[in-house]
């Protein structure tokens, strides 16, 4: 048994770079919205010493040129395709939900539940789950915010509404300023925060919610070696995903995917899905390769 490799969403453009997509075992699309969307005005990407900050801000094509257009080029790359998708309120996760159910290129659907750089708030996750899962019978993911009090409760509320899987963790908001004017060095202001800070963050969520409810779990959030992706597994992650890194270094799957096996020799375990949930005392897991 293997640790699945994504990418994070948002974080690799596949159109352009085929063969870093094929070094993945799954392909997660950009966030698509119902309608095309520019994105914010840039500077829009910023980095900051522990990480990076961005405000693109769900630049995408529009679902309807994405079905068209992009959806048919990207099955073309061979590997299993997941589609992120966001909206502002529980009807355009519905109908976008709707749009993919007949297309079979898609095997999941993930629901971003958590972007930090639109200004239109999301209704409860738990409500757009629920209308998702009325609307498709493709696994859904559902992708949560750190920023929450408890991550565990809305775990537990997507769960309930009918996800099928966890993505965690999305960036969280950040500021930067630049050193000589001291105003934002982001046009927009603050931004999503990524990257090595982001690890601790993400290994408290996954760690939280792989109790809470029984679901698959795809882990991120700074992972840039073998061994923050097997700490991710041992928080409960059946998979991860790999987002800024891929900005550095593309190809950086392969080297992550052999780390994460001599990492787990190295403990004395015969492959990292072998040390799912380790970090927990007392809980079984069972559903590692349910992606
Ligand atoms: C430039 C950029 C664009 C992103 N776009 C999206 C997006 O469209 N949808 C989404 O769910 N997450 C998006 N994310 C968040 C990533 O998928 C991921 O959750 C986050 O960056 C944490 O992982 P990392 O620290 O490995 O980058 C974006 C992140 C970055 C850096």
């Amino acid at each position: 048994m293997t640790v699945p490799i994504l990418n994070a969403s948002g974080c690799l453009d596949a159109l352009t770079a085929a063969e870093v997509a094929q070094t993945l075992d799954v392909f997660v699309t950009k966030t698509v919205t119902p309608l095309p969307r520019e994105g914010n005005p840039p500077p829009r990407i910023a980095e900051t010493e522990l990480g990076m900050l961005n405000s693109i801000g769900l630049q995408n094509p529009g679902i309807e040129a994405f079905l068209a257009d992009t959806l048919p080029r990207l099955a073309r790359l061979g590997v299993p395709l997941w589609v992120s998708v966001g909206g502002f309120s529980v009807q355009d996760y519905a109908q976008l939900c709707t749009l993919l159910s007949g297309r079979e290129e898609v095997t999941t659907i993930e629901l971003n539940l958590s972007c930090p750089n639109v200004d239109e708030a999301p209704e409860t996750a738990a409500e757009i789950v629920a209308a998702a899962r009325e609307a498709t019978p493709k696994t859904l993911y559902a992708k949560l915010s750190p920023a929450t009090w408890d991550i565990a409760e809305t775990a537990r509320a997507v769960a309930d509404a009918g996800a099928d899987g966890l993505s965690l963790v999305n960036t969280i908001r950040g500021l930067a300023l630049a050193p000589t004017t001291l105003e934002p060095t982001l046009e927009r202001g603050a931004g999503g925060y990524s990257g090595p800070a982001l690890r601790p963050i993400a290994l408290a969520c996954v760690y939280a919610c792989a109790t809470a409810v029984d679901l698959p779990i795809v882990g991120m959030g700074g992972v840039s070696s073998g061994r923050h992706a097997v700490a991710l597994v041992a928080a409960g992650a059946s998979a991860v995903a790999l987002g800024t890194v891929l900005f550095a270094e593309p190809f950086a799957a392969r080297r992550v995917r052999v780390e994460m096996t001599e990492a787990a020799v190295a403990l004395g375990y015969p492959s990292a899905a072998a040390l799912r949930g380790k970090a927990h005392k007392s809980a079984t897991f069972a559903n590692l390769s349910a992606l």
